[in-house]
């Protein structure tokens, strides 16, 4: 018999540095309003200086940790989803490992952008059901502020993105009479827009070097976006993969008391429950205050969600993503 897996714990952290709209306008030809009528962001974090991407991970984990009522040593695996990884290799995931002094569990980070935390449940999930681990950590972090062209040439980015990370204990869930439990994820992916929304440099791709003077010259260390392309795929994907995830879940969509959309912008997810005519009410965001966290925005959402008590025991809560690669995915999941 499979193993049901549950979340037993959420947390997160955000560098506690704001930034405003403008005081980005400040350094860029841009506006408070522009960004706000387009986006809904209001301001961002960033870390400081000597800030890892390892200590937001531990922050947000050792939260999820005390939440779950665990210690670090009772955790069998850590996933790490992230698309700014503290180094080239190895990943995020080892420097977070080593801060928890878990033991010699395994650790890996996990490749997919803005949908990487929800595939990264998919792979606790499966781990759990499997019997492979019972109790796995799961977390989405980003240090974008050391990656973006705070400049006006690179503000159609820019002005998007902030630092932070989220975390969630996926634990097996053995008692017959608890109801909790991750219900269904579904997963995908069209690598043919890969470079619609993509950083190049440094990557094993360039040849002979993978990074020159001449490469950072012509900025391909930022991010390159196709920003209304990224929309419209955006609104049609995130709909088609909520309806596939509520029906392999065999619930309706009213049966779903939250709903937790990436945090790319407030316009996309309004637009989202426009066209599935979902009650504002039955969305939280929280764009207007951190910006887009990729990997880190849905674990965020979730432990603000839980925390607020927007979340009570057998509510039903999926969360869906769309991000870069392209990728996208929806969970659902029995509180
Ligand atoms: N401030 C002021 N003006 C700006 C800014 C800015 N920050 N950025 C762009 N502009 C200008 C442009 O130069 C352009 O000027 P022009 O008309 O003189 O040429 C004008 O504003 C309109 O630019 P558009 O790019 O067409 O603006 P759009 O309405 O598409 O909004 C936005 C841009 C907000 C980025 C939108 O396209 C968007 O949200 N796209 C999706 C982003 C997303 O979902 N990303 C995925 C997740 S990220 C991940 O996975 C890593």
């Amino acid at each position: 018999m499979t193993t049901r897996a549950k979340i037993t714990g959420t947390g997160m952290y955000v560098p506690e540095r704001v930034v405003k709209n403008d005081d980005l306008a400040a350094l860029m030809e841009t506006s408070d309003d522009w960004i706000r009528q387009r986006t809904g962001i209001e301001e961002r974090r960033y870390i400081d200086p000597g800030t890892q991407p390892a200590d937001l991970a531990y922050a947000a984990a050792s939260n999820a940790l005390e939440s779950a009522k665990l210690k670090p040593s009772d955790i069998d695996c850590v996933i790490l989803a992230t698309l700014s990884a503290q180094a080239d290799f190895p990943g995020t995931s080892f420097f977070l490992q080593e801060k928890l002094d878990a033991g010699e569990i395994p650790c890996f980070d996990l490749r997919a952008q803005c949908s990487g935390f929800v595939y990264s449940l998919s792979v606790a999930n499966s781990f759990v059901r499997a019997g492979t681990f019972r109790r796995v950590l799961a977390v989405g972090c980003e240090v974008h502020s050391t990656g973006i062209d705070i400049s006006t040439e690179g503000r159609d980015v820019a002005v998007l993105f902030g630092d932070g990370a989220g975390a969630v204990v996926v634990e097996a869930n053995d008692d017959p009479s608890d109801p909790s439990e991750i219900l269904a994820v579904n997963l995908h992916a069209e690598g043919r827009h890969a470079k619609r929304l993509w950083v190049e440099i440094p990557g094993s791709g360039n040849t002979p070097d993978r990074i020159t003077p001449e490469m950072l010259a012509q900025k391909r260390h930022y991010p390159h976006m196709e920003g209304r392309f990224v929309f419209k795929n955006a609104v049609t994907r995130m709909p088609e993969v909520l309806r596939e995830t509520v029906a392999s879940a065999d619930v309706g969509l009213d049966d779903v008391d939250l709903f937790l959309f990436h945090q790319a912008n407030l316009r996309i997810n309004e637009f989202v429950a426009n066209q599935l005519e979902i009650p504002a009410e039955k969305c939280l965001n929280n764009i207007q205050r951190y910006g887009n966290c990729s990997a880190a925005s849905i674990p965020i959402l979730l432990d603000e969600a839980a925390r607020s008590q927007r979340l009570e025991p057998g509510n039903l809560v999926s969360m869906t993503t769309f991000g870069s690669g392209f990728s996208w995915s929806s969970a659902l999941v029995r509180w």
